[in-house]
């Protein structure tokens, strides 16, 4: 698997699509990385994916929002002392922020207002965000920033007797591998100060509550839209790099890898195919073969024990103070102090 950090700034979108995609689909085994998933076609789709009745971490985690949003505000602007700090939220890689309404209806009601600071790389995700909570939440006061979190540093401008609360929420950290979500939680960690906070949202690896095929059907729902989101990637790859993959040669595939504690997606190559992505100005004609049953390894999505969430966030220096589940112990709201 190769990396899911998005392009390098100085590249084009369409120069960075080449580049990956030429590394992924030369390695052993072949590979695609997440980020290519989400042009303007995969982030509708995924948006859709967030609704499915077989996709439970979207709903699950704003259930617990719900049902905690006002505890959350307090314990994480919870001091000893008489002088509370005003809290400022800010969230990484917001998209939308459908369910962050929910924690800023909360900081309004106990500060009176609050500043949000939604970072995410895409501007339409964020203008969206910006005019759904300005239109519903008195109170809030949006300052977007359009930034690569993984790579760019955060917005914080801080403010006088404030403390900042960093949103990580919707189980993003499960698209990293368990070094690289180490370091995105370090790198976020080195730009908050001592007593700053963490939340973050987790999903829960299978078990007592789980079942594995719940697990899986969330990956592999019945209308089809999870394949659609995961074969889009080879739709891309043809509009934007004039690629020839024939799409219903390919079969998506969800697999839970125990060892790993991670849902795999695949595409698998249903027939012996030989696909070509043409010349472009930086780099040569790209000729694939793909034998039968071969597939394309496309995203990792880790799911997390209480354990494995406490050892992320004590290897990037933040102690776990509370978490919060829902009933059905599906999905994890984690709070934690930077130290
Ligand atoms: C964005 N991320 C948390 C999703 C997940 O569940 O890993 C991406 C996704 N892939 C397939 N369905 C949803």
């Amino acid at each position: 698997m190769t990396t899911i950090l998005a392009p390098e700034p100085a590249l084009s979108v369409i120069q960075a699509v080449a580049h990956h995609a030429r590394i992924g689909l030369t390695s052993t085994p072949k590979s695609l990385s997440p980020w290519l998933f989400y042009d303007e076609v995969g982030s509708h789709l995924f948006e859709q994916i967030t609704e499915l009745p077989e996709y439970y971490l979207t709903r699950t985690e704003r259930s617990i929002f719900i049902d905690h949003a006002d505890e959350i505000i307090a314990r994480a602007a919870h001091t000893h002392s008489h002088h509370q700090p005003a809290l400022t939220l800010i969230e990484l890689g917001a998209g939308t922020a459908t369910k962050t309404g929910l924690l800023l209806a909360a900081a309004v009601r106990q500060q009176g207002s609050v500043v949000y600071q939604p970072v995410d790389v895409s501007e339409s995700a964020l203008a969206a965000a910006s005019a759904n909570i300005l239109a519903n939440i008195p109170g809030v006061t949006v300052r977007c920033q359009v930034a690569d979190y993984t790579r760019e540093p955060l917005p914080l401008n801080r403010l006088p007797n404030t403390r900042t609360l960093a949103l990580y929420i919707g189980s993003s950290i499960g698209n990293f591998d368990p070094i690289a979500a180490v370091e995105v939680l370090a790198n976020l960690r080195a730009q908050l100060q001592p007593g700053d906070m963490l939340l973050l949202g987790a999903d829960l690896a299978p078990g007592t509550h789980k079942s594995i095929p719940q697990l899986l059907a969330a990956y592999d729902d019945a209308a089809g839209i999870t394949a659609a989101f995961n074969l889009n990637i080879l739709a891309r790859l043809n509009r934007d790099l004039d690629a020839d993959f024939a799409l219903a040669n390919f079969r998506h595939q969800a697999r839970w890898n125990p060892t790993e504690s991670r849902i795999e997606m695949h595409l698998e190559s249903l027939i012996h195919q030989v696909v070509t992505i043409p010349a472009d100005s930086g780099s040569p004609s790209l000729t694939l073969t793909l034998e039968p049953g071969e597939t394309i390894h496309t995203e990792n999505s880790y799911k997390f024990t209480s354990a494995a969430i406490t050892t992320l966030l004590t290897s990037a220096d933040f102690i776990p103070t509370h978490t919060w589940q829902d009933p059905a112990a599906l999905f994890a709201v984690t709070l934690a102090t930077a130290i």
